[in-house]
């Protein structure tokens, strides 16, 4: 209520009429990478561009890639996230028609297709979800519930639906000294609502009721282990709030940093979990709750629900504070109409944008074994190497 309180005060603010109605909900369209790096972004006024890579968003026209196979972009809460080892982005909530459906983009073969999914308890309309780096598999949170589903390597769709398995129902309890609080399924999981990010194969969940300030709660994704102490990122401390997050990639491994916006986009947090550390950088030029984000080696990008994007540069090793936000004057502000976004039933909800990113267009990155193998696999090891080994140990 609060949300779409706030919802419309800002987009009333900041468009007046314009807009058809107040939204509580996030673009019918995405914003995303390919392993190049460039800007692409998809369902701007029916078209899909690249806008090519960071020293070029100044000026220009950016390149319209729109080809057939693409989904409607009919569907508000879109979400995409980058598969780095396929150069592929995958979508979530880009066709009404098919609310479960995942469709891909092979940014290579600059192909559409639409997988099929076995949705399960997963719910498309409120859920909250990251693409793993090394196994390329989904991990979302839903009702409750941790869901994962596995794309392989997929860079175009595979004629058997693949399933969202649930995983467990995580335990988000806060004092983990009480015993009666650790391990406990479910524990503190009511009403949350999710905000997951991504770092060295950790799932984060931030804005976990009761959390201490600038922690996060750690699901160990090549354990299937749920730390039962909340992790903290230091003095410079992210607000426990909603909000929404974006991977840092590199242009090799397994991300290490994640960008959190809370919804009042009063700062840009970047939390590196090498060193346990939190930036502060300046807030998003729009402060949208429903506003969409994407990141590379070098960059943060905003999609706000009027369809603008903007972004902020980032260098791991020399940005430490504030920053200045840039509109991409190179692609075309996108109108996310009641035609093209009002769904019926079923849409998405608050997202990250994650993707991840090797170097592995080669192919030598082989898990046709899948996560499950690789989980089991790795169950007995232990220690950090262990993300390093990832699926290269398979
Ligand atoms: C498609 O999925 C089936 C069933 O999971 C699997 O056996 C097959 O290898 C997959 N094909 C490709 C090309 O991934
Ligand atoms: C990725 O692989 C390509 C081709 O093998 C190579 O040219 C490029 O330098 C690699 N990038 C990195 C970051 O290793
Ligand atoms: C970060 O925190 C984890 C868990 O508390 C700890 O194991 C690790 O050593 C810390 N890293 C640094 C650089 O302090
Ligand atoms: C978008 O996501 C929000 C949050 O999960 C949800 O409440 C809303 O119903 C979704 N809207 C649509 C149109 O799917
Ligand atoms: C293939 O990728 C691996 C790992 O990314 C790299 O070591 C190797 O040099 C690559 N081979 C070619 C031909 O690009
Ligand atoms: C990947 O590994 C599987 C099983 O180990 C093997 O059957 C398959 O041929 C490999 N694929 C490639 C491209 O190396």
């Amino acid at each position: 209520m609060l949300r779409s309180l706030l919802t419309t005060f800002v987009l009333a603010a900041l468009h007046g009429a314009s807009l058809v109605s107040a939204q509580n909900a996030g673009p019918a369209g995405c914003v995303s990478f390919d392993i190049q790096w460039n800007l692409l972004a998809f369902g701007f006024n029916g078209k899909d561009y690249n806008a090519g890579t960071q020293d070029t968003w100044a000026s220009g026209a950016a390149t319209d890639i729109t080809t057939t196979g693409r989904p409607p972009f009919d569907h508000l809460n879109t979400t995409c996230y980058l598969s780095q080892f396929t150069n592929a982005i995958y979508f979530i909530n880009a066709d009404k028609a098919n609310p479960s459906a995942i469709y891909i983009y092979d940014a290579t073969a600059k192909s559409w297709s639409m997988q099929q999914v076995v949705q399960g308890g997963f719910d498309p309309s409120d859920f909250d979800a990251i693409l793993d780096h090394d196994t390329n598999v989904f991990y979302s949170y839903s009702g409750g519930e941790m869901y994962s589903l596995d794309m392989a390597l997929l860079k175009s769709a595979n004629s058997t639906a693949i399933p969202w398995v649930d995983v467990q129902e995580p335990d988000l309890s806060i004092d983990s000294t009480d015993p009666a609080t650790v391990k406990v399924p479910g524990a503190n999981t009511d009403g949350y609502k999710p905000v997951l990010a991504l770092a060295q194969n950790h799932v984060h969940f931030i804005g976990v009721p009761g959390i201490p300030s600038g922690s996060a709660k750690i699901f160990v994704i090549h354990f299937s282990y749920m730390q039962p102490a909340p992790q903290s990122y230091g003095a410079n401390a992210f607000p426990t709030s909603h909000g929404r997050a974006a991977s840092f990639f590199l242009d090799q491994g397994v991300q290490q940093e994640f960008a959190f916006i809370p919804d009042d986009g009063s700062a840009t947090y970047v939390v590196s979990v090498e060193t346990n550390t939190t930036k502060t950088l300046t807030g998003p030029p729009q402060q949208d709750p429903w506003a969409s984000y994407s990141a590379s080696t070098s960059a943060l990008v905003q999609l706000t629900t009027a369809g603008e994007v903007a972004f902020l540069p980032y260098d791991p090793k020399t940005t430490v504070n504030g920053g200045t936000w840039t509109k991409v004057s190179k692609l075309p502000a996108a109108a996310f109409s009641s035609s093209q976004g009002t769904a019926t039933s079923s849409g998405n909800g608050p997202r990250a944008t994650e993707g991840s990113s090797g170097n592995s267009t080669n192919g030598s990155n082989n898990q046709t074994g899948g996560a499950n193998t690789l989980e089991l696999g790795m169950a007995l090891l232990t220690g950090s190497a262990l993300s390093m080994i990832g699926l290269f140990a398979l």
